[in-house]
C-alpha cells in the first residue's frame, strides 16, 4: 500500500516523529555540577527550555550548554549509542544521553555523573580506573601461531562470544554496580565482559592467563549477583551471565 504513495504523502502521511513535526515541550533540567576551581563541593543547576519531544536528551544538554551555560561539561561524540561517551545518571539510573527521548523523561529530568568514579568536572569522570580493569585483561586476540590464511570458527563457535562482543565501552554496568562503588579496586563487569568476548573466542590462546587473572581477589568473585550491571547495559548485554559463565570457566578451569 505504501508503494502507491507519493513521496509528498508518504512524509505527509509518516509518524509524528521527524524532529520539528511536533510542538516543543518545556524541559527542566535539574543537573549536579562541579567544578573545582569554583567550589570544592558540588552543587545543583535548574535550566528550563523549549525543546521537541523527538529529540534526545544529549539534545537538550546541547541546548543548555549553546544557549544557558556555556561552562557546562559532559563528554558526547556520536549521538547515536555507538561511542559509549555519555553515561550519565538519569533520573538515578545509568544510561547514554543520546537513547533517552525528551518525551520520555519530561517535564523534568535529574542529570548526575556516573558513580564509583572521580567527578573531574560537572558530568566528567575520570575514566582511568575503569580502563586499567579493561586493559588489565587482554582485551584482544591472542595467537602466535603461524597461518596462511585466515582463522575460521563454525557459526557455533561465533556464537558463543556473539553477545559480549557489542560492549561500547561506555562503564554504564560497572558504575552502577554496588561493589564497584565500594572498591575500586574490582575489575568490574565491563572488564569481565570484554574478557569473556575472548575468553570463549576458540582462535584465542589465552583464556587461562585471562582466567588467571579474574581469579584474583580484586576479580570476578567480588561479583554479588546484583544484576545492576545487566539492567544498565545501554547494549542489552546480558552482562551477569556473562560473568556467571566466566566464573564457571574459573572454578573448572577451562572455557
Ligand atoms: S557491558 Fe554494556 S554497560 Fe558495560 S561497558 Fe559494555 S556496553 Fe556499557
Ligand atoms: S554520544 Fe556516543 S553513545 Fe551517546
Amino acid at each position: 500500500m505504501a508503494a502507491s504513495l507519493t513521496p509528498a504523502e508518504i512524509l505527509n502521511s509518516s509518524d509524528e516523529r521527524r524532529v520539528g513535526a511536533t510542538p516543543l515541550v518545556t524541559l527542566t533540567l535539574r543537573i549536579r555540577r562541579f567544578n573545582p576551581q569554583v567550589s570544592e563541593e558540588p552543587w545543583w543547576d535548574e535550566f528550563t527550555i523549549q525543546v521537541d519531544p523527538y529529540e534526545r536528551l544529549v539534545e537538550a544538554l546541547h541546548q543548555v550548554k549553546w544557549h544557558h551555560d556555556g561552562t557546562l561539561t559532559f563528554r558526547r561524540s556520536c549521538a547515536h549509542g555507538i561511542c559509549g561517551s555519555d553515561a550519565m545518571v538519569i533520573n538515578g539510573r545509568n544510561a547514554l544521553a543520546c537513547k533517552i527521548l525528551v518525551k520520555d523523561v519530561a517535564p523534568k529530568v535529574t542529570i548526575e555523573p556516573i558513580r564509583g568514579l572521580a567527578v573531574l568536572k560537572d558530568l566528567i569522570v575520570d575514566m582511568e580506573p575503569f580502563f586499567d580493569g579493561y586493559r588489565a585483561v587482554l582485551p584482544y586476540l591472542v595467537n602466535d601461531e603461524e597461518t596462511e590464511r585466515e582463522r575460521v570458527q563454525t557459526p557455533q563457535e561465533r556464537e558463543r562470544y556473539d553477545d559480549t562482543t557489542k560492549c561500547i565501552l561506555c562503564a554504564a554496568c560497572t558504575t552502577s554496580c554496588p561493589i564497584f562503588w565500594s572498591d575500586e579496586t574490582y575489575i568490574g563487569p565491563a572488564a569481565i565482559v570484554n574478557a569473556h568476548r575472548f575468553i570463549f573466542d576458540s582462535r584465542d590462546r589465552a583464556p587461562r592467563e585471562r582466567l588467571g587473572i579474574l581469579s584474583e581477589k580484586t576479580g570476578v568473585f567480588r561479583c554479588r549477583t546484583t544484576f545492576n550491571c545487566t539492567d544498565a547495559c545501554p547494549r542489552g548485554i546480558e552482562v551477569t551471565k556473562a560473568i556467571q559463565e566466566v566464573k564457571r570457566a574459573v572454578l573448572f578451569d577451562r572455557p
